[in-house]
């Protein structure tokens, strides 16, 4: 990047001995990426004893997430996330990473997705059909479970026991909920036989085994699987070679991690910004109500759903899930001329460059129609980067959109959602994403459907 000179650097203030600004990042993750721009282009933190450079001008972070040879996959994040992830394509670096994206894209074409959607439907329905009238829910958690259950019936079609179900849906929110921890503490501390540390080793070992088990067992049975995992295992490249084992545990495992919260955190805070708009959730309603007449959403439905689209693009920017990852310099380089030795930290927020002032009017503002194609400028669509951009962008962004277009629709066609008045938006920050301290959603009946015996069965949240 030849003009790498006209980035300012600089450093931002408030760093407390040993833990750096990591105190600062956990009580509010955004607030604190979005705030740094204030002290340059590429602004260096420190996180706990790490110091690292987080780029707040959106050219400067597309210059690095676009140079993935030089600034590859590495730091405190994906040291971390390989514990649970391995080698598997969010975590691998780039000299694994093209073979593996190829073998993986077959899995995520847009007729592959058409078909996921169908899962995905089932899933959203079969939550959004546990509620009753009245029923008062943990927003969060039940975005969470319902995301969980989207993504594990889209990758395996084989319904599993509810007993396996419910274990892998605890083991993973005690691992991912770990995984942050462990992101900021010392190795001698990790490794300390402390109850927590136990707690996270012991369900980590759960997921893996349970995740074998559950491969081994589809492909033991010779049947033809219309889903994703059926989709990585018979995924071939030009010269027939494939993805082996110890890839396929991997991705699956990365699949559950990487859509799971990313899911349930942009729904949630879709709910909350909602609330605080009436007008738009008015106009949402309708445009709801106008394309589905009461049915459910289906793929051909989502053209139409734009204003849900703009939203929860909107969503995405001002409160992107996926909010801390780092990369490692592979070499010395140089970024808004300072030179960076080899090992260099970098942190890749997209909360740091969503609402750089020259690209958004008004940039604090939820305002989905910023997003309308006659409105939409050049500029803002650089500065968006909730999926990342370049070799190494989200390969379930159009996945995610579907997810959380259909997930919308289908709860809000069917419910009135109300936020209940004890909200604390307070983040509490996860390995990706944070979700507000209390959000409790009052749920509403809309279009009453006939009930069957699972719609009288409340299975979560607290009944008023
Ligand atoms: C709103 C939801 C989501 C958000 C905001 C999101 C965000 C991201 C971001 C920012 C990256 C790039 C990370 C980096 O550059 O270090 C990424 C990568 C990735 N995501 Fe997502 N993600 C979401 C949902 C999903 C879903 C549903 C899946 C799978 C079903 C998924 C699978 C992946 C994978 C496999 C990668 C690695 C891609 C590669 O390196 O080639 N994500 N995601």
């Amino acid at each position: 990047m030849s003009e790498q000179a006209t980035f300012a650097a600089g450093a931002a203030p408030g760093a407390v001995p040993i833990v750096g600004h990591a105190l600062q990042m956990m009580r509010h993750p955004v607030n604190f990426m979005t705030s740094l721009s204030a002290h340059g282009d590429l602004v260096r933190i420190k996180i706990g004893p790490t110091t690292a450079y987080v780029p707040t001008h959106p050219d400067l972070l597309r210059y690095v997430l676009t140079n993935d040879r030089i600034f590859d996959k590495g730091g405190v994040f994906y040291d971390r996330a390989r514990d649970i992830a391995g080698n598997g394509l969010v975590t691998c670096p780039f000299a694994d990473h093209r073979r593996q994206r190829r073998l993986m894209q077959s899995a995520f074409t847009r007729p592959q997705l058409k078909r996921y959607a169908i899962a995905m439907n089932d899933e959203i329905e079969a939550t959004a059909s546990r509620w009753y009238d009245g029923m008062v829910v943990d927003a969060f958690a039940e975005m969470y479970g319902m995301a969980l259950r989207t993504v594990g019936r889209t990758l395996y079609s084989t319904p599993v026991s509810p007993d396996m179900a419910a274990g892998v849906e605890q083991a993973f929110d005690v691992v991912l909920n770990g995984l942050f921890r462990q992101m900021f503490l010392p190795g001698f501390i990790r490794r300390l036989p402390l109850p927590a540390n136990r707690r996270y080793q012991s369900n980590l070992r759960f997921l893996h085994q349970t995740t074998q088990e559950l491969i081994d067992d589809y492909r033991s049975d010779g049947a033809e699987h219309d889903d994703l995992l059926g989709a990585l295992l018979a995924s071939r490249d030009d010269d027939g070679g494939k993805l082996g084992d110890k890839e396929i545990h991997d991705q699956v495992i990365t699949m559950m991690a990487a859509g799971t919260e990313t899911v349930a955190g942009t729904l949630t805070w879709a709910f909350y910004l909602l609330s605080q708009h009436p007008e738009i959730e008015a106009a949402l309603y309708e445009e709801i109500d106008t394309v589905l007449d009461g049915r459910t959403p289906e793929w051909d439905d989502l053209p139409n759903l734009s204003l849900t689209d703009r939203v929860i693009s909107e969503v995405l920017r001002l409160y992107p899930p996926a909010w801390l990852f780092t990369r490692l310099t592979a070499s010395e380089t140089e970024l808004a001329g300072r030179r960076l030795p080899e090992g260099t930290t970098i942190v890749f927020s997209p909360a740091a460059v969503a609402q750089y002032e020259d690209a958004f009017d008004d940039p604090s503002k939820f305002d989905p129609d910023r997003w309308l194609p006659g409105r939409v400028t050049p500029e803002a669509r650089q500065a968006f980067m909730p999926f990342g951009t370049g070799a190494r962008k989200c390969i379930g962004d159009l996945f995610a959109r579907t997810e959380a277009t259909l997930g919308l629709a289908t709860i809000l066609g069917r419910w009135r959602v109300t936020c209940e008045p004890d909200m604390d938006i307070r983040p509490v920050p996860l390995a990706t994403v944070y979700h507000p301290r209390r959000l409790r959603l009052k749920l509403s009946a809309r279009n009453p459907r006939p009930a069957t015996s699972s719609t009288l069965v409340p299975t979560g949240g607290d009944a008023t």
